[in-house]
């Protein structure tokens, strides 16, 4: 049954002013901006690397001062004029300013422009729509440019970071598309549990750093998934095999890119880009169809890290910061913080 909004509701709230960040949980009242803005009640939300930069006080990333944090959601339509967005549809929500420049997922309700809204196929819920999230999309996207590049389905594939939601969805969908998974890691204490989700091998952060006194690594890996960025990318480019190629998705240990041009011009490798916060219509329909294709054959529930309610995002944005998630954060905004 939709339930239908009226007046306030509940939402985390960003406001900044001056070096100051107020954190807190508020009753807001959430209004359309565009004439495309369709309605969603949010059953779940998740927490991202993101949403821990937009909660910082001298945040480069939040482009206004006081907003409902949230970079993705998923939920039911609950009021819409566009045709093909009706209300009862499940949907995800990702991309675009949500969460960012304007009111984002963590609240009750959420008002999204049609083109960020990917309607639920198949065996997606709202649930195990979350479980993937924003950073499972980027996962799949970037298996996605990984085969239609050309990878050798026989060799190792590399990915970093692979406990975060990018890593360990990326492990888990590769594995499940029948790759041989490589996992870096920087928690060795997840070994098993990075088996588990698929990974053939797992191997120390600072193996990826093959000789490094030399310009060229061995030639290891038949394609990578990288959502670290810095050194790591660099060191993942010096030690693709010939021809391979590695998707850019993410700059968790910074944004400048340490390499040389000889990974190019003598293994001609290929640096393959993956946004999924401005990919055309066309780009997430086809994620979002991969998805719902791999599901059925995946267990999800091991990836939840934990359900928390909205009053529990500060120490999330905190478990963020500090590199120790494992898989995705949900936010339930129905759910009451214990007294
Ligand atoms: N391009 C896009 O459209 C898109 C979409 C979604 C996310 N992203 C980006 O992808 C990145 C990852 O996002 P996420 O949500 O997966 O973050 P996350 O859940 O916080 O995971 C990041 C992982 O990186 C590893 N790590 C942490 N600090 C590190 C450091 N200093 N050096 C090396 N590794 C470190 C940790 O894994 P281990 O302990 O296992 O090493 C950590 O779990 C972010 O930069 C995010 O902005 C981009």
């Amino acid at each position: 049954m939709i339930r239908v909004y009226s007046g306030l509701v509940r939402a985390f709230t960003i406001r900044a002013h001056e070096e100051a960040l107020d954190l807190g949980v508020s009753e807001v009242d959430p209004h359309p901006i565009d004439a495309d803005d369709v309605l969603v009640e949010v059953y779940f939300s998740g927490v991202n690397f993101k949403d821990a930069m937009v909660a910082e006080p001298a945040s480069r990333v939040r482009r206004v001062s006081d907003l409902v944090g949230g970079v993705d959601a998923a939920g039911v339509i609950t009021e819409s004029r566009v045709p093909g967005l009706e209300p009862g549809t499940p949907v995800a929500v990702h991309g675009g300013d949500l969460g960012v420049a304007r009111d984002g997922g963590f609240a009750e309700y959420v008002y999204a422009p049609a083109r960020y809204l990917s309607p639920l196929a198949g065996a997606l819920s709202p649930r195990s729509a979350m479980i993937i999230g924003t950073a499972g999309v980027s996962a799949m996207a970037s298996v996605l440019a990984l085969e239609d590049h050309g990878v050798d389905p026989d060799g190792e594939i590399l990915v970093t970071g692979a406990t975060g939601g990018v890593g360990s969805m990326a492990v888990t969908l590769l594995a499940a598309r029948g790759y041989r998974v490589v996992a870096s890691t920087g928690s060795p204490d997840q070994a098993d549990w990075l088996r588990e989700r698929g990974a053939s091998r797992v191997i120390a952060r600072e193996e990826v750093s093959d000789r490094p006194g030399r310009v060229l690594g061995s030639e290891l890996w038949a394609g990578a998934v990288d959502c670290i960025g810095g050194e790591m990318l660099g060191n993942v480019l010096r030690t693709l095999r010939y021809g391979a190629a590695v998707s850019a998705t993410g700059l968790v240990a910074g944004a400048d890119l340490v390499t040389t041009v000889y990974p190019f011009i003598t293994r001609n490798v290929a640096l393959l880009g993956i946004d999924v916060v401005e990919s055309p219509p066309a780009t997430r329909q086809r994620v979002w169809t991969a998805l719902a294709a791999l599901v059925p054959t995946i267990d999800l529930d091991p990836l939840v890290d934990s359900v928390i309610p909205l009053e529990g995002i500060p120490a999330a944005l905190e478990t963020v910061r500090r590199g120790a998630t494992r898989g995705r954060i949900l936010v339930d905004p129905t759910a009451r913080a214990r007294a």
